[in-house]
């Protein structure tokens, strides 16, 4: 596996080969990421991951400074994973000045839910990731980017900037990667304590309750919903999570369901804070 840093080594690297399939990640690696490496090489001709922590993308009192690096280990796992180019990038590569030209997403979008508790969010991570796209995928006439769907609104930002800028990549979505008892892998999983990683299945137990009682009330769902998803924010906050959104939303353009929405075109999402981490999840009805 080749590692480079800047974007002229990486273009150099790249310069040759077919289709890239790119993996971006922000590193302390997990088999969920490591899940999307392996997809990614079944894609592309030439496997390319990007391990930068993205401070764009995070609030001022939010983990930039605590985020794991953890490169080490990132590599050697990369590396057994079978991916070819490794782009890690150092600050100063991708923002060698203030980065105040910025890829600004939909508001009707990005302003929901995680843009709704993380507000510029999902300005930080579009202007990232066109970034790395570009540096990967500059002079190829086609490529492909693999991104996992436990960050479901992400992917649906990344879609609408490739669709809206016609970039010619193509955007493959991974399944969530579990914990055997059901917990959907994170990075942020490693800041629980050993009580609190047995307590973190309950929100995607919360949500599962939630898309049940929803599909239940299908005939009825826009005026029951509601009151749904209070008694679930309410059921984990009784076991002291504090809950930021508990909702069933329309997988197209994550807005409250209307009548007539069908159970298969829904999609439950969540975000709770246990202790001083917060974690997501979601699924689809
Ligand atoms: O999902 C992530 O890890 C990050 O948001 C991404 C896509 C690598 C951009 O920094």
């Amino acid at each position: 596996m080749q590692i480079v840093h800047s974007i002229p080594e990486l273009r150099h690297a790249l310069r040759a080969t077919g289709r890239p399939a790119f993996v971006p990640t922000m590193g302390n690696l997990h088999a969920g990421h490591l899940a999307l490496v392996e997809q990614a090489r079944a894609l592309g001709d030439v496997t390319v991951a990007s391990i930068f922590v993205n401070r764009l993308q995070f609030l001022p009192h939010e983990d930039f400074d605590s985020y794991p690096r953890t490169f080490e280990s990132d590599r050697a796992k990369l590396q057994a994973a079978g991916c070819d180019v490794l782009f890690a990038p150092r600050e100063a590569d991708l923002y060698p000045e203030p980065q105040t030209f910025k890829v600004v997403p939909d508001p009707a979008l990005s302003n929901l839910l995680e843009g709704e508790f993380r507000p510029g969010f999902f300005t930080g991570v579009a202007t990232v990731v066109m970034k790395l796209f570009m540096a990967v995928f500059a002079g190829k006439p086609q490529g492909v980017a693999v991104f996992g769907k436990k960050d479901y609104q992400q992917l649906m930002v990344i879609r609408g900037l490739v669709r809206q800028f016609a970039l010619p990549i193509e955007i493959v979505a991974h399944d969530t990667e579990r914990a055997a008892d059901g917990l959907a892998l994170s990075s942020r999983n490693g800041y629980l304590s050993e009580a609190e990683r047995a307590e973190a299945l309950q929100l995607s137990l919360a949500l599962r309750a939630l898309a049940r009682d929803a599909v239940a009330a299908a005939h009825a769902l826009p005026a029951q919903l509601p009151a749904l998803e209070a008694a679930a924010r309410q059921a984990l906050a009784a076991r002291g999570w504090q809950p930021d959104y508990l909702t069933v939303r329309r997988r197209a353009d994550l807005l409250p369901p209307q009548a007539g929405d069908a159970a298969g075109s829904l999609v439950a999402l969540g975000a709770a804070r246990l202790g001083s981490t917060r974690l997501i999840d979601n699924l689809e009805l």
